[in-house]
């Protein structure tokens, strides 16, 4: 395992033994509203700053891009992306579905990623050119070419409901086109699912670096795909994203293109 990808894998476990240890106090936290329906509870920046700790360890100098304590940017080649709770509605209402994500770039570019379920102990990672695990086992995405047998997963918007219509456009298509459809909940988790083939495609709009960066990674690595809405790579700097098979990909394109007017696929 590459150095990085190792501690990256220590970092994440030990804030996601941290997480599920904090479920049975949930009625006890400190929770603060960010914006509508955007919550912060302790737990989230007590994770961040294990995470954060233990990567100043190793690498004081490396850039870290963070969701609760923002962007410390240095002049290194190497920046890390973390959400140190990704699913905090799923966890503040002990809802069994979220995820520590961490990822890392090199001049700009994925490099390692991790996405860590601390209550079924399931670690997805991945290094470019190494292939995707899930534990210890390696991944793919799934083979299903046509939309009909296809399962999804996918996120509904819950604030910014701006581009709600565009969304329940693209909801429909896919309603009428797939198999079925599933909003889990924490979307670093939507993509690793993709990347182990239980789901076969995944789409949402509006997400942040730290939501896709180390998934996104985990489902290229499973001989997946994943793209913004207008066929690009630029998922990261857009926050729309999909992600797939390569024959599945094409197929959701389509419907992304039909369904979401050019000025919400930016
Ligand atoms: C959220 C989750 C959710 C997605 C939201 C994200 P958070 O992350 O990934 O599935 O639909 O867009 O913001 O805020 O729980 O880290
Ligand atoms: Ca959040
Ligand atoms: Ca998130
Ligand atoms: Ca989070």
């Amino acid at each position: 395992m590459h150095p990085i990808l190792n501690i990256a894998t220590i970092a994440a476990k030990e804030a996601g033994e941290f997480i599920a240890n904090q479920l049975e106090h949930i009625d006890r936290l400190d929770i603060e509203e960010k914006g509508r329906n955007d919550y912060v509870s302790e737990v989230d920046k007590h994770a961040e700053r294990i995470i954060i700790d233990t990567i100043r360890k190793y690498h004081p100098d490396h850039s870290i891009k963070a969701e609760e304590s923002g962007h410390h940017q240095t002049d290194s080649d190497f920046e890390w992306i973390i959400d140190p709770l990704d699913g905090t509605t799923n966890f503040l209402h002990q809802f069994p579905q979220f995820a520590v994500s961490i990822a890392v770039t090199e001049k700009g570019r994925l490099m390692h990623g991790v996405v860590y379920d601390p209550l079924r102990d399931e670690l997805f990672s991945a290094s470019r050119g190494a292939g995707a695990r899930l534990n210890n086992y390696r991944i793919r995405v799934s083979e299903q070419k046509t939309l009909q047998n296809a399962l999804m997963a996918t996120g509904i918007p819950y604030y910014d409901f701006e581009y709600v219509d565009a969304y329940l456009e693209s909801l429909k298509q896919f309603m009428l086109t797939t198999a079925g459809i599933r909003r889990p909940g924490s979307a670093a988790l939507d993509l690793a699912y993709v990347a182990c083939g239980r789901v076969d495609g995944y789409w949402e709009m509006r997400l942040k670096p730290w939501d896709i960066a180390a998934g996104a990674l985990i489902v290229t690595e499973a001989g997946g795909m994943v793209s913004d809405f207008k066929g690009g790579d630029k998922y990261l700097e857009s926050g729309n994203l999909i992600a797939a098979n390569g024959k599945m990909l094409k197929e959701m394109a389509k419907i992304i293109g039909k369904t979401i007017p050019e000025e919400f696929r930016n």
